[in-house]
């Protein structure tokens, strides 16, 4: 089926309401657009999983606090388009502010509190209750049976998680594994915004995760030594500006006495323009 663009709300209800009725199901797949591989993997698993296949393009302002990028936030519909395609997206969601927001400023939020305290939300306290509004509303125009997000924003896949459960959304969550360059560098739509050298310098962070899943492999179990080593590296890096390393327990985001089980490496450093986030994780039996 060729993708088909629709961008009201009660347009899309009613093209995946006739899906329901004849029994399908609906995979959805949030970006704010200026698609990459990276989401592209997202459409791919939601083509293999569901009968249809929406995808939703939206720069929701509720999420960027004052002084960010909103308004510079990259756009390119016509290659998000054929990318959506050839990933196999049956519908793309494009609706404006106006469509979403009508009403102005919304009155109703939802916050996740805890799992977005620490880590991102220090640096961007508002950021997460404009995430997890933007997808319970996503949720309820498009009624998907999964939905997929990036392990790239594990904070945010985490976020989303915990509303699901606590909220009853009926939806499962699928989360899908970091798509990087080839020298690592973890995709994203701010990469953009590099230099040619700040470009060269951004894979630090990458080197940043290698070094202390490294020495968690050499049987390091002090999360702050692991952070030490992981920190050293970045700021090795005159181009990089570290913002935070976390080595966590991956399902609370807490950082535990002793690493063990499921750990998460957390890493966030500003690299010119764009603040760059990367994660990696490890088992430890
Ligand atoms: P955006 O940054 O466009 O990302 C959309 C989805 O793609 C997210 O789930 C993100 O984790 C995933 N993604 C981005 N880069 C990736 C990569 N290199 N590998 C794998 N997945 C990757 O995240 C958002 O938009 C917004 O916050 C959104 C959830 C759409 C709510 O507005």
């Amino acid at each position: 089926m060729p993708i088909t663009t629709i961008s009201t709300i009660a347009e899309l209800r009613e093209r995946l309401d006739r899906v329901r009725a004849d029994g399908g199901q609906v995979g959805a797949v949030p970006t704010m657009g200026y698609l990459h591989d990276g989401h592209a993997s997202l459409m791919r698993a939601a083509r293999a999983d569901n009968d249809v296949v929406v995808a939703t393009i939206f720069v929701n302002p509720l999420q960027f606090a004052e002084g960010e990028d909103l308004d510079d936030y990259p756009r390119s519909l016509d290659h998000d388009t054929e990318l959506a395609e050839a990933a196999g997206v049956d519908f793309l969601f494009t609706p404006s502010v106006d469509e979403m927001y009508p009403f102005g400023p919304v009155l109703t939020t939802v916050t996740v509190s805890e799992v977005s305290a620490g880590w991102e939300g220090i640096t961007r306290p508002t950021h997460f209750a404009g995430v997890a509004t933007v997808v319970a509303k996503l949720f309820n125009i498009t009624g998907p049976v999964h939905g997929y997000f990036g392990e790239k924003d594990f904070q945010q896949l985490a976020v989303i998680r915990r509303m699901v459960d606590d909220l009853s959304f009926p939806v499962t969550v699928v989360g899908c594994p970091i798509v990087r360059e080839e020298d690592g560098l973890a995709m994203s739509s701010r990469n953009v915004y590099l230099t040619a050298e700040q470009r060269e310098a951004a894979p630090v962070l990458r080197g940043a995760l290698d070094a202390g899943l490294a020495a968690i492999d050499g049987g390091e179990r002090d999360p702050n030594a692991v952070t030490a080593i992981m920190a050293a590296l970045v700021e090795s890096e005159a181009l990089a500006e570290l913002d935070y390393v976390a080595a966590v327990d991956a399902a609370t985001l807490a950082t535990p006495d002793r690493l063990s089980g499921e750990v998460r490496l957390l890493i966030a450093a500003q690299v010119g323009k764009p603040r760059l986030i990367d994660n990696d994780g490890v088992t430890i039996h």
